[in-house]
């Protein structure tokens, strides 16, 4: 058993301070804003990931866990502290480390004794010598202290699921001491580990999403491709994905990808090619064919609609994905912006985000409580979620409220024959016709 710090209680920091405390260690998760501490203290979760609010009133109940405003915790016999705070995107794409920067100087001022402090957030490479830096400038006495990358590969909304089931723990340190540490921290999970320098380590995670998030931009665009020759994207991928090499996951072709992570790594290291001299082609590309598969429903719109006046536009699915109420940089997002434009009435129904989508839109649009109010009347119907509940929709039902027939199915949720015999003009992504 160990006493843990863990700083910033976003999703990272809170699934990861939770989990440690499930396995028996003493955490205590730090965070400024006192709203949410004094909430989770009395067990109430800021995020919805599945398992995660019971594990934390159990934790708290069998005093492993604990919440507190106050770095000075970090005084006493800590033997790893963990930075997990925000490194969100500036406007240059550049990735703003101020709020490391900052827990850095307190973890300084407070340390007493030897420590281990692991770089948790997604930080771009030679963080961990900056933070290292600033640790020591901000030392009362001559402590010594390892600063460690370990960064984390968890989905939102499987995030404890993953935090037990991870393939990898990735370390990078050229501390034997700090490596052991985080060893036996670990030990627990039995899982592999893969030690490397803190370079490699910071690389690993940014080189992990950008290589994901080309995977779906690749297969968007042979989407694209069997649109225009008669090529089905779900039998190409199937066929590919039986080739280990390649494997089957993240080849489903939709709408783009979106979310806290992707986006946001991929210009990351864009960035840091740029400000090492590099020209990382082929990210770039994966980018400007992520916000060319956002505009795509629009493009199918345009096509069908001659006079944008008093066109109804229903739009099912807001999240990011499945599993989770977060809206940032949704596909969804971008396209009720675009209908905007165009002049479009915009209804929408999604199981869990439509208030997320209420608190970031600057505009008012029609918030609706089941799927059947969002298509009422509607010229067009687009799903840009899959939400398992959308698979039971009742598509006559669907079919006889709507006003036209114009349906976009942007992650393939359903059969184009099916579709076709209710009488949809269904527009699949990435499914030719055989004319
Ligand atoms: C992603 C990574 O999968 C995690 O390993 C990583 O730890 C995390 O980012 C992070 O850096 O914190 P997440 O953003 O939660 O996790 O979501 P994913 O399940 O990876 O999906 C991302 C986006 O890609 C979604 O918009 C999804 O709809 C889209 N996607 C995914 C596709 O369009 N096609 C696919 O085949 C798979």
């Amino acid at each position: 058993m160990m006493k843990v710090i863990v700083v910033g209680t976003g999703y990272v920091g809170l699934v990861t301070g939770t989990c440690l405390a499930e396995i028996g260690h003493r955490v205590i998760c730090i965070d400024k804003d006192e709203m949410k501490i004094e909430k989770l203290k009395r067990g109430i979760s800021p995020i919805y990931e599945a398992h995660l609010e019971d594990m934390i009133c159990r934790n708290i109940k069998e005093q492993r866990l604990s919440f507190s405003t106050d770095m000075k915790e970090v005084a006493e016999d800590t033997q790893v502290i963990f930075i997990a705070v925000g490194t969100p995107s500036l406007e240059d794409g550049d990735v703003d480390l101020s709020q490391v920067e900052e827990v850095a100087r307190e973890i300084g001022k407070s340390l007493v004794s030897y420590g281990v402090i692991v770089n948790k957030s997604t930080v771009p490479v030679g963080s961990c010598v900056r933070v290292a830096q600033i640790i020591r400038q901000n030392l009362r006495k001559d402590i010594s202290f390892d600063v460690v990358s370990n960064p984390e590969f968890l989905r939102e909304g499987t995030a404890v699921y993953d935090t037990f089931h991870g393939d990898r723990i990735v370390i990078g340190s050229r501390s034997k001491k700090a490596v052991e540490v985080l060893r036996e921290l670990y030990k627990p999970f039995h899982q592999k580990f893969f030690i490397t320098n803190p370079e490699s380590a910071e690389l690993i995670k940014y080189a992990s999403n950008a290589f994901l998030a080309t995977k779906i931009s690749f297969i968007n665009e042979m989407a694209n491709l069997c649109e225009k020759t008669g090529g089905d994207i779900r039998a190409v991928a199937e066929g590919m994905g039986m080739d280990q090499r390649i494997g089957n996951k993240f080849l489903q072709a939709g709408v783009g990808f979106g979310g806290a992570c992707f986006p946001k790594d991929v210009k990351g290291l864009l960035k840091t090619g740029e400000k090492y001299g590099y020209d990382f082609k082929i990210i770039r590309q994966t980018l400007a064919v992520n916000e060319g598969q956002k505009q795509k429903p629009l493009r199918i719109l345009e096509e069908n609609i001659a006079d944008w006046k008093g066109i109804k536009v229903g739009i099912l699915g807001l999240a990011f994905k499945p599993g989770t109420d977060d809206v940032r940089e949704a596909p969804a997002l971008q396209i009720i912006k675009d209908l905007r434009g165009k002049g479009a009435q915009i209804r929408v129904y999604d199981p869990v985000a439509n208030a997320s989508m209420q608190s970031v839109l600057q505009f008012p649009i029609t918030y609706c409580n089941n799927p059947y109010d969002a298509v009422t009347d509607c010229d067009a119907v687009i799903l840009l979620t899959e939400w398992p509940e959308f698979q039971e929709l009742n598509l006559r039902k669907i079919r006889r409220l709507m006003k036209r027939t114009i349906f976009i199915d942007g992650r393939n949720v359903f059969a184009s024959e099916a579709m076709g015999e209710k009488g949809f003009d269904y527009y699949p992504m990435g499914i030719g016709s055989e004319e």
